[in-house]
């Protein structure tokens, strides 16, 4: 019997095949997980379409923005007769300020950031409260950001970091019925996301130098760690961010091994 045989659940964030959330829906699947992927616009169905025959899941269109979402999101959990597992893996904020001093962060972009990237996460959780099954398991995504300064990261730091103490505070919530919830924090990975971030380039190499592994995490790995924390092997385990980073969050003096000649 697989990992995941009957269990029902939705996955968040896919916007194409290097997606986050597309290496745990993966994970999940392979586990044999009922998936529906939730995707942000129109733009993206063609894609959508596509990876989710890979899966055989289906799938709803939520923008984390739009009050019809959230009624979709718990109509559809109500459709399939409760939820075993959610996976929220979607953040925002405005380039510009992706870029440069934190120090000039406006209004505006700060409260859009928190919004997509952290409230959207209390928000669903709320709307699909009741359709959580106990020992169900809700996961985010955080990044290193949320606790250390990376180079041109900003407000989305604070944003990450209001995030991992949401799921703190969610935990006793949730808890009470039985339900759990983490946060997976992921090293530097391709993506759409992971692109806006000013100088990302740079921070993807430099990152690949400096963990203990001497690269940076595979999609495939990270979600394995999202199974992990979805399924029944992590039963003991909530309110935590758990690093699956090639173990950078550990590194205080950087060792210069990777860079000596082999
Ligand atoms: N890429 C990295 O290096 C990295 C590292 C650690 C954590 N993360 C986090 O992982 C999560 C997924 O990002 P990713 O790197 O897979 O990039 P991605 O671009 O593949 O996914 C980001 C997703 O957020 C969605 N999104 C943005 N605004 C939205 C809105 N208003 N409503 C609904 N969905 C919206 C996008 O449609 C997209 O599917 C994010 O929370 C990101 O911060 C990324």
């Amino acid at each position: 019997m697989a990992l995941m045989d009957g269990k029902v659940g939705i996955v968040t964030g896919v916007a194409n095949d290097r997606s986050i959330a597309w290496g745990i829906a993966k994970a999940l699947h392979r586990e044999g997980a009922r998936i529906t992927l939730s995707y942000q616009s129109s733009r993206l169905l063609k894609r959508i379409e596509l990876l989710a025959a890979k899966i055989n899941a289906d799938f709803i269109e939520v923008d984390a923005t739009d009050p019809e979402g959230m009624v979709r999101l718990a109509t559809k959990a109500g459709h399939l007769g409760g939820i075993d597992f959610f996976v929220h893996a979607m953040a925002y904020a405005d380039r510009e300020a992706l870029n440069g001093r934190f120090i000039d962060t406006k209004p505006e972009a700060f409260s859009e950031a928190m919004r997509i990237s952290c409230y959207s996460l209390i928000e669903m959780v709320q709307v699909l409260e009741s359709h959580l099954k106990p020992e169900a398991s809700v996961l985010t995504l955080s990044f290193e950001g949320a606790r250390r300064t990376f180079q041109n990261y900003n407000l989305m730091g604070a944003a990450k970091a209001a995030l991992e103490a949401s799921v703190r505070y969610l935990a006793v919530d949730l808890g009470n019925k039985n339900v759990r919830i983490n946060a997976l924090s992921a090293g530097a990975m391709r993506t759409v996301a992971g692109s806006a971030i000013g100088s990302a380039r740079f921070t993807y190499q430099w990152l690949e130098k400096n963990t203990p592994l001497g690269r940076n995490p595979l999609l495939d790995e990270v979600g394995n760690s999202g199974l992990y924390l979805l399924s029944a092997l992590s039963r003991g385990v909530t309110g935590e961010v758990h690093h699956a980073d090639c173990g950078y969050n550990t590194v205080g003096m950087v060792c210069p091994k990777h860079d000596a000649p082999a």
